[in-house]
């Protein structure tokens, strides 16, 4: 079966790329390379044996998006990741959020509506969620004020996509709320590149580690958590892809109760910032030059999920932990500098 992957040459495109292949589909990809490049695909390439077609096209470009539908009728399946995806980048640009990662999402819809493609899946985000008080949080957790443009672009996106497939009754979607993505594969041939200044946790980490930065902050200490510091959900990047692969195979048996669902996407387990740290520290044997400052503003104090739903439907199980996490990242930082 022939998946068109958006953002592809991105970070959790790439690695989803390589679990889809190593699960039997074929894949083109889409990506304008605004935040990636496509040496991505040489990794993707010497991990598996497969040169993957890219299309270097704006997804904001229907005519030029068209193309791809009309250049492969065989296509069965999207998983759109291209958006952009950087919190403090929206709150300077929010038109440039709306625009991009709207505009990109109309257009592929509307493709999949012209072409009739059956599957479609959508790359959300747990900052869905606001900043909420229910924890874990779950599928049916209430949606609070979005904290930033970015956040709520993906709170429209998933209105957006609820619409359309209540508008397109064969045509299916399938919502993935990821935590905090994080790692790398196992090779080091693939991992995540980051375009301006790191400002999720594990880059910083490795940034640091490796010289790129002197120190970094970890923001609060006086949080209601075990040690003071923030609680996040970090899940490995493969295991975040191949819950992509299951939720196609989910689609394609036809198992799915409606024709939009959504899943959580977590190790269901908080770490804190002081944690994270700490495992970096044990599996590398390096220590980190970092010191203990006050709240950010917009910071949430804790979030991780309930992933129930995506193992009891998807028969996903997230299989790595936050060591794991450490070491590939590490691995994959130490191998491309
Ligand atoms: N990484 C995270 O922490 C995280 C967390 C939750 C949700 N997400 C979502 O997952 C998806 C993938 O994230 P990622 O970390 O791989 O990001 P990424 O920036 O590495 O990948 C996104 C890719 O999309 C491409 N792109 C962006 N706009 C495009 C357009 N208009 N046309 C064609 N290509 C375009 C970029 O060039 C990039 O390669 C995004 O939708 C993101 O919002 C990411």
């Amino acid at each position: 079966m022939k998946i068109l992957v958006t953002g592809g040459c991105g970070y959790i495109g790439s690695h989803t790329i390589v679990d889809l292949i190593d699960n039997g589909f074929e894949v083109i990809s889409v990506d304008s390379t605004i935040r990636s490049s496509e040496k991505v695909l040489e990794g993707i390439k010497e991990i598996t044996g497969v040169a993957v077609q890219n299309y270097k096209i704006d997804l904001c470009d229907k005519a030029a998006t068209r193309t791809i539908f009309q250049d492969h009728p065989e296509i069965k399946g999207i998983i759109h990741f291209a958006a952009l995806k950087s919190v403090p980048e929206s709150v300077e640009k929010p038109l440039d959020y709306f625009n991009n990662n709207l505009n990109s999402l109309l257009s592929v819809l509307a493709c999949q509506k012209e072409f009739e493609i059956p599957h479609f899946i959508f790359s959300s985000s747990c900052s869905v969620y606001g900043n909420t008080a229910e924890l874990p949080v779950t599928e049916t957790t209430a949606f609070m004020e979005a904290e930033c443009p970015y956040a709520r672009t993906k709170q429209m996106g998933e209105h957006i996509v609820r619409d359309f497939t209540n508008a397109n009754p064969s045509l299916n979607g399938v919502l993935l709320r990821y935590f905090n993505p994080a790692g790398a594969h196992e090779s080091s041939k693939i991992g995540e590149l980051t375009f301006g200044p790191a400002s999720n946790l594990v880059p910083v980490i490795t940034d640091t580690a490796a010289g790129k930065r002197e120190s970094f902050t970890v923001f609060g200490s006086d949080y209601s958590t075990r040690d003071g510091s923030c609680v996040r959900d970090y899940i490995h990047v493969m295991d975040l892809a191949n819950a992509h692969t299951k939720a196609i195979q989910y689609l394609t048996k036809k198992a799915n109760a409606s024709n939009c669902e959504v899943f959580n996407l977590g190790i269901g387990q908080g770490v804190t910032v002081l944690e994270a740290i700490n495992a970096f520290e044990k599996v590398t044997g390096l220590s980190l030059n970092y010191e203990v400052g006050s709240r950010r503003p917009g910071d949430v104090e804790a979030i991780y999920s309930n992933y129930e739903q995506a193992a009891l439907k998807l028969q996903w199980e997230p299989t790595r932990d936050i060591e794991d996490i450490m070491r590939t990242a590490w691995a994959w930082e130490t191998r491309s500098t």
